[in-house]
């Protein structure tokens, strides 16, 4: 029982930055000057497990390098992981494991990837618009038809109901499934950490074996009565001739949907957040709504809902004046390069009309180059434009609080009052 914590507490120790970032609990509310820390240090920094980096040029160079892998649960060189994975040996998939598309690499990832680009290509997300603003609207009406000034939980609410509503859509989620699926994306987030607390692991080893029965359970009702949906598709599809097998069919899906509602829900949550604190930027969005567009960038590269990726090398690669190892870890700490300096001007501000907003690395780089972007920026424009415009009085009440997962970074509560009497 002890294990785990007894692991954490001697990682923590002895000021190693990566470390502390990794275990120490009271870093997860604010780990921006940990990333800057790491960043003075050098662009490329020396930790007991590998290399992490915060450097913006570095942090882009291994994401779009053909000497980097991507890592997976299996493959980590993080001793607390590998204590992890030795304890789940549930069978359930994991979004970091084979067949995953995170996890795998080419030729396997073109095959998969090439199976579900076409549904999210920026022309066919922009077809989507009126859906999701038809969704962002519905999810308003019901809570301004509640119409009182008592506070409203408004990630729950919306920020958590918008996002799965849209990928439910696509994928063929019925209404009735959409509240079990968040939840066990909820239960499972934590399995992306590294530094997992022993007491959540039932927590999560629920979440993941819970979702691998729900997506099998789904899959096979599609097999018999297939519909219009990427699932449904996807079982349809062939490449070059072949069928996905039936793991490779629910690994991809199955990352699909959790991809799509785990992180966006940060984006909104974040953007209600940073909104409310800065009145002085919601009202240059009021005034020029062409600014939301930045805006959700800036969202993106301030508070980064997945704060960090890893990458495992190849071959001995020469970088930022060092040479990482065949086979060396590299951690690629997003959110940090989203700070850099050398970068972004001024870059704990948040500035809605930021020139170079959209040069964040919030949706990585390279072949793993998020496949959702086009479509969370969307969600992003459409949910925050139609939550700020639809209620103008909203304000906070109330601190709020913040997930406790540490590489998805976001709100598990926003307490609000909508400033509507209706
Ligand atoms: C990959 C972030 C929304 C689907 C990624 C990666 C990041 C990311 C950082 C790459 C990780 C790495 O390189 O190791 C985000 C953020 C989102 C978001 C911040 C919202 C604000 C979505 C949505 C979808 C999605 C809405 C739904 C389609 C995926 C998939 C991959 C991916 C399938 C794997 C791509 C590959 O490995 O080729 N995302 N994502 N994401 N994302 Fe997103």
């Amino acid at each position: 029982h002890g294990l785990g914590r007894a692991v954490t507490r001697r990682w923590a120790k002895g000021g190693d930055p990566q470390a502390r970032l990794i275990a120490d609990p009271d870093v997860r509310a604010d780990p921006f000057p940990i990333y800057d820390e790491i960043r003075e240090q050098g662009p490329l920094v020396p930790t007991r497990i590998g290399y992490v980096t915060a450097s913006h040029a570095v942090a882009s160079a291994v994401l779009r390098s053909d000497d980097f892998r991507t890592t997976s649960v299996s493959t980590s060189v993080l001793p607390p992981l590998q204590w992890i994975e030795r304890r789940t040996r549930t069978g359930a998939l994991h979004p970091l494991e084979p067949p995953s598309l995170l996890s795998v690499e080419p030729p396997t990832h073109t095959r998969y990837r090439t199976l579900v680009s076409s549904v999210f290509t920026a022309r066919a997300v922009a077809a989507m618009r009126v859906d999701v603003q038809a969704v962002a609207d519905r999810l308003l009406d019901e809570i301004v038809a509640a119409g009182h000034d008592a506070p409203v939980d408004i990630v729950t609410r919306y920020c958590a109901r918008l996002p799965v509503a849209v990928i439910g859509d696509i994928l063929g989620v019925a209404e009735a499934d959409r509240d079990r699926v968040l939840r066990f994306g909820e239960h499972a987030a934590p399995s992306l950490d590294f530094a997992l607390p022993y007491r959540q692991f039932r927590t999560v080893e629920r979440g993941l074996v819970g979702f691998d029965r729900w997506l099998g359970d789904h899959l096979a009702a599609l097999r018999r009565n297939p519909g219009q949906d990427l699932m449904s598709e996807l079982i349809r599809a062939q490449v070059d001739g072949e069928h996905l097998a039936d793991d490779e069919l629910r690994a991809t899906a199955g990352l699909v949907l959790v991809a799509g509602f785990e992180t966006t829900v940060n984006l909104l949550g974040s953007g209600v957040r940073l909104l409310l604190d800065h009145p002085d930027q919601l009202a240059i969005l009021r005034d020029e709504p062409e600014h939301w567009t930045t805006a959700v960038d800036e969202v993106l590269r301030l508070e980064s809902p997945v704060q960090l990726t890893a990458r495992i090398a190849n071959t001995d690669v020469e970088l930022g004046g060092r040479t990482v190892a065949r086979d060396g870890f590299v951690s690629v700490l997003l959110a940090g390069a989203n700070r850099d300096p050398g970068v972004f001007a001024d870059p704990n501000r948040f500035d809605v009309r930021r020139p170079n907003a959209n040069r964040h690395l919030a949706f990585s780089g390279g072949r793993h180059f998020c496949l959702g972007a086009a479509l969370a920026r969307l969600e992003g424009e459409v949910g925050l434009r139609t939550l700020f415009e639809r209620l103008p009085g909203l304000v906070a009440a109330g601190a709020g609080t913040r997930r406790s997962t540490r590489v998805l970074r976001g709100w598990a509560s926003l307490p609000v009052r909508t400033g509507t009497t209706a």
